[in-house]
């Protein structure tokens, strides 16, 4: 770990090489945000949403949390998300989970760690309604693998189950939940093909993707 001030000197030396090539970068920053993209993403240390994807400060509005959850009663990440869109008017959400995501690995190995279970319930009722589809999977890391795309799948129905979606929704404004899934180790993120722009595509990617018993139809 860098000493504090050595993590001030190199902000200084980004900001430098900003505007060293685009000389009023900061100063119309500093007029207004204008982002097409909302980010709902995993705290973890190991991703950096915004550079890795060749965006520069200014084009994506981020909210993470411990396994890129969205949860109902959520007023933090319910309250980004209102924000984005009625404010800012994104035109696509990104709900992005990763392999190896130690909050999902938390819940389905049902360790204990303290507070952080609590939020971590979201993930067992995602594996207790899959549990089928996980056990089809060969080995411990196939499950904790499809236990990963399964949370980023359910994350994403429940980013357009919100009444601020579906507020926008029936506006006619143009909103597109996404879901991807980074791989750590390769540094790459992956389309998991889903775009759903309506209350109709939401009905439809249920019904298409789960089984009435849970279970998968497509794999991801
Ligand atoms: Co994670």
């Amino acid at each position: 770990m860098q000493k504090i001030n050595e993590l001030l000197a190199a902000n200084r030396q980004w900001a430098e090489e900003l505007t060293a090539e685009d000389p009023q970068f900061f100063e119309r920053l500093s007029e207004a945000q204008d982002p097409e993209l909302l980010w709902i993403g995993c705290s973890d240390s190991r991703i950096s949403p915004t550079s890795s994807i060749g965006l520069l400060p200014g084009e994506m509005f981020v909210h993470r949390n411990v396994a890129n959850l969205v949860h109902y009663s959520d007023m933090n990440c319910l309250a980004v998300i209102q924000f984005a869109l009625e404010v800012l008017k994104v035109r696509h959400i990104i709900v992005c989970g990763h392999y190896g995501c130690g909050g999902v690995k938390a819940a389905f190995d049902d360790s204990r760690f303290g507070l952080v279970d609590n939020w971590l319930r979201n993930i067992q009722d995602v594996m207790h309604k899959h549990r089928e589809t996980i056990d089809k999977e060969p080995d411990y890391d196939a499950q904790l693998d499809k236990l990963c795309e399964l949370n980023v799948i359910e994350q994403v129905a429940n980013v357009g189950e919100t009444t601020v979606v579906q507020d926008a929704w029936d506006r006619g404004q143009e909103v597109f939940i996404h879901g991807w899934i980074y791989r750590i180790a390769e540094g790459i993120y992956r389309d998991m093909n889903i775009s759903i722009g309506s209350l109709e595509q939401l009905d439809a990617f249920r019904s298409k993707t789960f089984t009435k018993d849970g279970s998968l139809h497509a794999h991801y």
